[in-house]
């Protein structure tokens, strides 16, 4: 039987939620993870470090006793009002390791974002100043803007800029999904990096619009066309230690998705590391995964690599319909589909 070993996994971008979904979403995760970056975007957002420390207890609290090893790694919201002693405080937390950006109204939650970047220049220079990493939602949000293009236009106006002003400053391009940010990523200075979700390796936008609409899987950044997709796959099959693994596992109960204006996000905390074995593997490239899942994005973020090992073991098996999120019911990626791997206990 086919199987492959490597170092645990990390997932550098996630949304757990809050509350009763918690012990959901933490104990899928800590199924094949070691840590992961929690993304900050409840209600009300994850403001400052303070906020970031009770929520961290939460998770904490939320793991099963065979789960006790997850970690979950801090991340505050940068708003409009985000100060200097925001930065200050966060940088010296050892449970913080970044602020998120949204442009205001790009995404699930992000109405607290941030208007004008240039007012946060001050901010921006204090994050340089203490090597706290910059995470990045890179879309513009301009009503005239086509919602497929709206990552290219934001590297375009802000992110190349940006990168450019702050020559120190740690940034990570977040759930990348176009040709233009791959190569972008690839020929940016040091200390640029993106993560890739299983979902925009797998699927394109035919998969969301052809034969009817499949809610489940519209997330943002959108999916984009195969041409895009497939650069996507060639990057993290590249070697290249710029591109790591970051699920945006992102679970919106199934009458949210299932609805007239359905909500935006993949679940695919339950079986990622399972998913993008799948493309690695259709790529002929199975020793490569050890390195963007386990290893590059440890390294970026000046973390030890994991010396734990998890074993994936290539046989097949069936997802449930429907899981249960709190008093929700929840559609997972795949629900009813077959996985080609599964780990082994
Ligand atoms: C995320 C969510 O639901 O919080 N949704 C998504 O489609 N990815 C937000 C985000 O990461 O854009
Ligand atoms: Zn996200």
């Amino acid at each position: 039987m086919k199987t492959l070993t490597i170092a645990k996994p990390d997932d550098w971008h996630i949304h757990l939620r809050d509350g009763n979904a918690l012990p959901r979403t933490v104990n899928d995760v800590a199924g094949w993870a070691q840590r992961a970056i929690v993304m900050p975007n409840l209600v009300p957002p994850v403001l400052n470090a303070a906020a970031a420390m009770a929520y961290r207890q939460r998770i904490l609290a939320a793991r099963q006793p065979q789960h006790q090893h997850f970690e979950p790694l801090m991340i505050l919201y940068l708003s409009d009002k985000t100060t200097i002693e925001d930065v200050t405080e966060a940088a010296t937390s050892p449970h913080i390791h970044g602020i998120k950006l949204y442009p205001a109204g790009a995404t699930t939650n992000s109405e607290a974002g941030v208007n004008d970047l240039t007012y946060l220049y001050p901010v921006f220079e204090a994050m340089e100043k203490h090597n706290l990493p910059l995470l990045i939602h890179g879309e513009v949000t301009d009503s005239d803007i086509d919602i497929f293009d709206r990552e290219k236009i934001f590297i375009d106006r802000f992110l190349s800029k940006l990168v450019t002003d702050f020559p120190g400053l740690r940034v990570v391009f977040e759930h990348i999904t176009t040709t233009d940010a791959v190569e972008f990523v690839a020929e940016a200075r040091d200390g640029v990096a993106a993560t890739v979700t299983a979902h925009h390796l797998l699927y394109n936008r035919n998969d969301l619009l052809v034969g009817g609409v499949r809610p489940h899987y519209f997330c943002l950044p959108i999916l984009k066309r195969n041409s895009h997709q497939e650069s996507l796959r060639k990057a993290v099959i590249s070697g290249n230690p710029r591109f790591f693994l970051g699920t945006d596992s992102a679970p919106h109960a199934k009458a949210a998705k299932e609805s007239a204006c359905g909500c935006a996000g993949c679940y695919t905390a339950h079986a990622a590391i399972e998913l993008y074995a799948e493309v690695f593997e259709a790529e002929g490239a199975l020793p490569l995964l050890e390195g963007f899942a386990s290893h590059f994005g440890a390294d970026f973020y000046d973390l030890p690599r994991n010396t734990e090992t998890i074993t994936l073991v290539k046989e097949s098996r069936t997802v449930s319909d429907t899981f249960t999120m709190g008093d929700e019911t929840l559609i997972p990626l795949r629900a009813g589909e077959l996985l080609n791997w599964r780990i082994r206990q």
